[in-house]
């Protein structure tokens, strides 16, 4: 992890030492998080549901990845992937591409990183309703709450300041930091 390097030459760990960066949620908060939306889920659907969630990449890889493992029913995994950042300013279009095939008339939970304007996950809804799922839920990791989206299930109530780690990035980097940190 240490390789990495920010545009300052330091890596975000030593930007976190210096008070420069901050810590939001460590290791141990995300994996305690997670498995505890893995029980919620499990508990809400049974063996014969085939659930099948659908993550959306590249920001929810790594969440789906930990969310899944932790899950006491069988889950397909499915992935789209949905572009509307560039940098920190969002540009307001949503562009989907790799649709999956085979969810539909199944029971499809969206797995999203991050709810920020809303604009992402509301364009995936209404592209996934018109498949007709069985029933549609939505799971993202962090809510910025800034959006009047409510997704069934959210890991924590993010502060509105730009998140770096666990699949989320700054241009594509630092998505590998098993952290999370405001930059
Ligand atoms: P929305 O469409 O504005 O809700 O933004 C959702 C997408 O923007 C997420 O899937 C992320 O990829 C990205 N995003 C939003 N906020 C952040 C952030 O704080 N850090 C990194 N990516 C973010
Ligand atoms: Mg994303």
């Amino acid at each position: 992890m240490m390789w990495y390097r920010s545009e300052l030459g330091i890596s975000v760990t030593e930007l976190i030492k210096q008070g420069l960066a901050r810590m939001v949620y460590d290791e141990e908060d995300i994996k305690k998080r997670v498995k505890e939306l893995a029980d919620e889920i499990s508990s809400h659907y049974t063996a014969d549901d085939q659930l099948v969630m659908i993550g959306l990449l590249k920001g929810s890889a790594i969440f789906m990845a930990d969310l899944v493992r932790q899950m006491s029913i069988p889950v397909e995994m499915e992935y789209l992937k949905a572009s509307s950042y560039k940098g920190t300013m969002s540009t307001g279009k949503v562009r989907f591409s790799c649709m999956p095939e085979q969810p539909w008339n199944r029971n499809v939970i969206i797995v999203e990183d991050i709810i920020d304007s809303g604009l992402t996950i509301t364009a995936t809804l209404e592209r996934i309703r018109a498949y007709r799922p069985k029933s549609l839920e939505v799971c993202t990791l962090l809510d910025k709450n800034l959006s009047d989206v409510s997704a069934k299930y959210v890991g924590f109530n993010a502060p509105n300041d730009f998140l770096i780690g666990y699949g989320l990035d700054h241009n594509d980097r630092y998505r590998h930091l098993p952290y999370i940190a405001s930059i």
